[in-house]
């Protein structure tokens, strides 16, 4: 291993695991910015996630998911996600400031 890819897993060893999480969340949610607004402030049609609580973002994503709550496009979406990782996105999107 050459010297400046050991000083890049040492660094990446001390990230505490909470910034570890926010940034996965961070770079999870940003798959959604085309169509859900940059932080989830959407405009125009598309429903903004922003400042929407967590526990009803992962119910929603869950249920496309299910299929139980048909969708144009969010089924497919959501099938690409653990629930952990729709814990993530929920939270960081609830984080998020409403611009609504
Ligand atoms: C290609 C555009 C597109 C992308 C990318 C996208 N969405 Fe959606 N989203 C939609 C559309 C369209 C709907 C309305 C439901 C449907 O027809 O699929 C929706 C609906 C939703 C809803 C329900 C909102 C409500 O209040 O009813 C949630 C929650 C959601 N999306 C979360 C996400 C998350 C989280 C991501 C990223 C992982 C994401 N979406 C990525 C287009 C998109």
């Amino acid at each position: 291993m050459k010297p400046r890819l050991i000083a890049l897993a040492l660094a990446a060893a001390t990230v505490p695991a909470w910034a570890q999480d926010a940034l996965l969340a961070r770079n999870l949610a940003a798959t959604c910015a085309n169509c859900h607004g940059t932080n989830g402030q959407a405009r125009g049609d598309i429903k903004p996630l922003a400042g929407v609580s967590a526990g009803r973002i992962f119910a929603m994503l869950t249920d496309f998911k299910s299929g139980a709550q048909p969708a144009t496009i969010m089924h497919q979406i959501a099938r690409g996600y653990t629930d952990e990782q729709i814990k993530l996105l929920a939270s960081h999107f609830a984080a998020q400031q409403s611009n609504r």
